[in-house]
């Protein structure tokens, strides 16, 4: 919900949707209020008031970014509330997108300066509560966990700040083509049949066709999307793609893929422990990069 606020009332945490102010003093819109630079760039700007979503951000207190208050480790309860509300803005942007054909990808920087700024002890809780998926939000929710664990993963290989931020991206936009299925099939409770199996695998093409349209889509965010089924054997999807023609950073996404699905608890079934997730990665080094499952298990077991 938007609010107008005075800036006198402005906290940290509030997600910022715009400083209501006639001189061009301060450009920067949509954001969550963290820094002290923001904060008192907005409180010495000329604005009187600003509008402020607390559908997003909080609505006064308690800061909304991943850590409460002045850097205390966020409670479960927060971590909770934290991946709800970016998972929000993943739907929102990702419905968006298709139902009206405008991708405003400033909107996912919160999502995006959330998970880099996050520390161990607050992706750890965050990963936690990613495991457990409603149904109608698992793709959004994958898409976030995804785009989590594929940054951190990217950090962890010693990828630079600017990588990690389009790896997250791309983390957030590589199952796009999932929303043009069917509901029926992509919401099954159950085993797929063949049929419904051949559907789901056109996923990557119609989610790189979609990205296509715009012409604001970094080229590795199309490159994961259509190739994050791809696997090291050549047995992977939709181009069969094998060993050196999968790029390290595709290989970064395809891992985080599988291993987020192997550990995330649907209503119809029970996520599997990360060591076992991580086992049956490690025995498919034919599929899988080892190296870089043997990061992720560092990252993930801790
Ligand atoms: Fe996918």
């Amino acid at each position: 919900m938007l609010t107008r606020i005075p800036k006198t009332e402005l906290e940290k945490g509030m997600y910022v949707e715009a400083v209501e102010c006639s001189q061009t003093v301060f450009g920067k819109r949509r954001f969550v209020l963290k820094s002290d630079s923001d904060f008192n760039a907005i409180l010495n700007s000329p604005a009187d008031f600003v509008l402020i979503n607390t559908a997003i951000g909080s609505t006064g207190g308690a800061a909304a970014g991943v850590t409460s208050g002045a850097g205390k480790p966020l409670t479960p309860a927060e971590a909770k509330s934290a991946f709800g509300r970016s998972t929000g803005i993943v739907k929102a942007e990702l419905v968006t997108m298709l139902s009206d054909g405008v991708l405003d990808m400033e909107k996912f920087s919160p999502v995006i300066e959330e998970i880099t700024e996050a520390d161990d002890a607050q992706f750890a809780l965050m990963h936690e509560v990613s495991r457990l998926r409603t149904k109608d939000e698992s793709t959004f929710q994958h898409s976030l966990s995804v785009g989590m664990l594929m940054g951190r993963l990217g950090d962890a290989v010693g990828l630079d700040k600017e990588t990690v931020e389009l790896l997250v991206l791309s983390g957030l936009l590589h199952d796009v083509g999932k929303l043009a299925i069917p509901s029926k099939i992509l919401l099954k409770d159950g085993p797929l049949s063949p049929a419904e199996r051949k559907v789901i695998r056109t996923h990557p093409r119609r989610g790189h066709t979609i990205l296509k349209t715009y012409d604001n889509i970094p080229d590795l965010a199309l490159e994961i999307c259509l190739h994050h089924h791809e696997l090291l054997d050549g047995t992977g999807y939709p181009m069969q793609l094998s060993g050196s023609e999968i790029s390290l950073l595709v290989r970064i996404s395809t891992v985080c893929d599988v291993f987020d699905a192997l550990t995330s608890s649907r209503v119809y079934k029970r996520g599997w422990a990360t060591v076992d997730a991580l086992n049956w990665l490690f025995e498919r080094d034919s599929q899988f990069d080892r190296k870089l499952v043997l990061r992720l298990g560092g990252l993930v077991d801790a």
